[in-house]
């Protein structure tokens, strides 16, 4: 007999994860919106430091790090929420503020895991479709709040899709939720968003207890691999809920000593957004070239549609046998749309020549 396995775990979706990860080295990984640049001499060798350590549990308080993002970002300690990734942050935090008979509302297309957080509490998922620019409709998502409502998502820059809000769209809609509900602006992509400086948002925290900015070092700070997140908070009961919910020793002690270290190269990180902003123009008049209309880009990816009538599934796997990992839109939302990382200038080409190729 089968094994019986909960109701939730038929509720829950499988993480839509790129492939490619086993081909082998001439891949152009162009799936995942990582970084193409290795992390630092110097990032790597704290995380070795740390590994000889390894003996012991990592510090379940995350207290240097957070003493470095305090630093950094100017918010206190206690209002610095650490993860596993900004992904064990999500998830956390619909474990802490979500229930059957809650709500939980984002825009879809929208970041793959959003949709975890209802399935796995059980709460109401309540998804606001893109405006026509394929941007977050603030309006519209404002309009769905009601009384069950206990948090609401904004992916800005949105994944998928790579678009943009300007900063007073985001502040204003901030300041229309009620105090009561939960608000994470998810800004994995911030850095590489030309619209506002990155720090702009920090501001809201003062004058919003509810509000959370989630951040990660897996984009800009190149450090996926070692899966760590943060979110900076504008009260303190955020962090200690998420802390209750998961276990004591999340973050492991290699990803804290990377990221304290990645944190004083902010040189390294200004160096990484020219490199993409390069790529997004070099991408960006590529497609063009090719007839295709990628969105306005303030992310490390581009998304576009395909010409009409393409098959995407063909395209993806016309792409994969030219050694061009991409994403497919209907996985992430979207039929016949495409999303690429940018990666090294390189890669960018071989992803534009078998891109012509393949059309
Ligand atoms: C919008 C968004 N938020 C959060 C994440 C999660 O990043 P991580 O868990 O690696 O910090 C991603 C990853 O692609 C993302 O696209």
């Amino acid at each position: 007999m089968a094994i019986e396995f909960s109701e939730r775990i038929r509720r829950l979706p499988v993480y839509p994860v790129a492939g490619g990860y086993a081909l082998g080295e001439d891949v152009a990984m162009l799936a995942s919106n990582e970084s193409p640049d290795p992390p630092l001499g110097a990032v790597v060798a704290a995380a070795q430091r740390a590994v000889a350590g390894a003996n012991r549990y990592p510090d379940p308080s995350n207290a240097r790090l957070k003493r470095a993002l305090s630093d950094r970002y100017g918010v206190p300690a206690a209002r610095i929420a650490v993860g596993n990734g900004s992904c064990d942050i999500l998830l956390a935090a619909g474990e802490a503020l979500l229930e059957p008979g809650a709500e939980l509302v984002y825009a879809w297309p929208s970041f793959s895991i959003y949709p975890h957080l209802a399935a796995a509490s059980g709460a109401r998922a309540i998804t606001v479709d893109l405006d026509d620019a394929q941007c977050h409709d603030l309006d519209a998502m404002a309009a769905e709040i009601t009384a069950a409502t206990r948090l609401v998502i904004v992916c800005n820059p949105n994944n998928p899709t790579s678009t943009a809000l300007p900063f007073e769209d985001i502040a204003a809609f901030v300041e229309r939720v009620p105090r009561h509900v939960a608000v994470i602006v998810d800004e994995a992509y911030c850095e590489f968003n030309l619209l506002d400086d990155p720090d702009t948002t920090l501001d809201l925290l003062a004058r919003h207890a509810n509000l959370v900015l989630l951040r990660t070092f897996s984009k800009v700070y190149g450090l996926c691999g070692l899966r760590i997140g943060f979110g900076l908070c504008g009260s303190e009961d955020f962090p200690r809920a998420v802390d209750q919910v998961r276990q004591p020793f999340f973050c492991n002690v290699a990803a804290q000593a990377a990221a304290v270290e990645a944190l004083s190269h902010q040189d390294a990180v200004a160096d990484r957004v020219e490199r993409v902003i390069v790529a997004r123009v070099e991408i960006e008049s590529g497609l063009e070239a090719l007839g295709l209309e990628p969105l306005p880009s303030q992310a490390n990816f581009c998304w576009f549609d395909l010409p009409e009538g393409a098959d995407e599934a063909g395209v993806v796997g016309g792409l994969a046998a030219r050694g061009v990992i991409v994403r497919a839109g209907g996985a992430l939302g979207r039929s016949g749309a495409l999303r690429v990382t940018y990666g090294t200038p390189v890669e960018n080409a071989r992803f534009l020549d078998a891109l012509g190729a393949v059309l």
